[in-house]
């Protein structure tokens, strides 16, 4: 029989290890236990805060202003947009493990799920470091942004703000963006960057998807609208407009209702509620 591995004990490892190498052995060690369910979920102690997960030295997180902008047209320009999609999808590995780490008492699904989210945001960050090294460029060689694991900060004390804020905010937004990245590399004529990033919008649409299972799962719980309540904690996080145009074919595969996405399209600023 296999020894069984305690969930949250090997999620603390990965979030508060430094390497990036830790961090990909550590999720590829949870993809066989996953596929064998054999991991235990006995508290051990308190999560530790989010505000202490670590991340590597390199690359150097800044501020936004202090990132170089380029275009698409020159190598320098395709080989920083690789770089920044790289960080988004590192990040988005600890988006996963977090949530499986946090929030106790969840049914078991509950962590499988974001196991599996773990495990295929490596494999996108793994694709997106592959193409930057088809490049002679790597992880790490340049700044990225600093405030990518901020709304993880602020949204650590309550599953139902993580789920809307995170999958259902942060990562839905990503399936708005995604298809034009895609169309302006296509004009670029790199396949393989436009393989990549196709095969990250699919999957992406299945994060979205637990998002909203897990997000219906605790308002029900609460006796929550979950309609009303998405959009009071957008509403609550979010400062300024939150303009589309939206992806709304895979919104709607992602569990988004057809009167969230009308008010969604209220949030540009033009009424200040979002019509709730
Ligand atoms: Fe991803």
């Amino acid at each position: 029989m296999r020894a069984k591995i305690n969930l949250y004990e090997l999620a603390e490892q990965c979030l508060y290890s430094p390497a990036i190498e830790d961090k990909l052995a550590i999720t590829d060690h949870a993809a066989q236990s996953l596929a064998h369910r054999s991991f235990a979920f006995d508290f051990i102690r308190p999560p530790r805060p989010a505000t202490d997960v670590r991340f590597p030295k390199h690359p150097r997180q800044v501020e936004p202003r202090d990132l170089p902008r380029r275009g698409l047209n020159t190598e320098a320009g395709k080989i920083a947009f690789l770089h920044a999609l790289a960080h988004i999808e590192f990040n988005a590995i600890h988006l996963a493990w977090d949530m499986a780490y946090r929030f106790r008492g969840m049914p078991e699904s509950f962590y499988y799920d974001w196991l599996q989210v773990a495990i295929e945001e490596a494999a996108h960050f793994r694709a997106l470091s592959g193409r930057l090294r088809d490049f002679g460029a790597d992880y790490g060689h340049l700044p990225v942004h600093r405030g990518l694991w901020e709304l993880a900060e602020h949204t650590a004390g309550d599953v139902l703000h993580r789920l809307a804020l995170v999958p259902r905010f942060m990562e839905a937004w990503g399936l708005d963006v995604t298809p034009g990245m895609i169309a302006k590399l296509e004009q670029l004529g790199d396949t393989a960057s436009v393989e990549i990033l196709r095969m990250i919008l699919r999957e992406e649409i299945g994060h979205v998807a637990f998002g909203t299972r897990w997000f219906h799962y605790v308002c029900e719980r609460r006796g929550l609208d979950p309609e009303d309540e998405y959009f009071a904690l957008v509403r609550r996080y979010i400062r300024g407009p939150v303009r589309g145009p939206f992806n709304e074919e895979a919104r709607r595969r992602a569990g988004f209702s057809g009167e969230e996405m009308e008010r969604l399209g209220r949030l540009d600023g033009t009424e200040p509620d979002g019509g709730a």
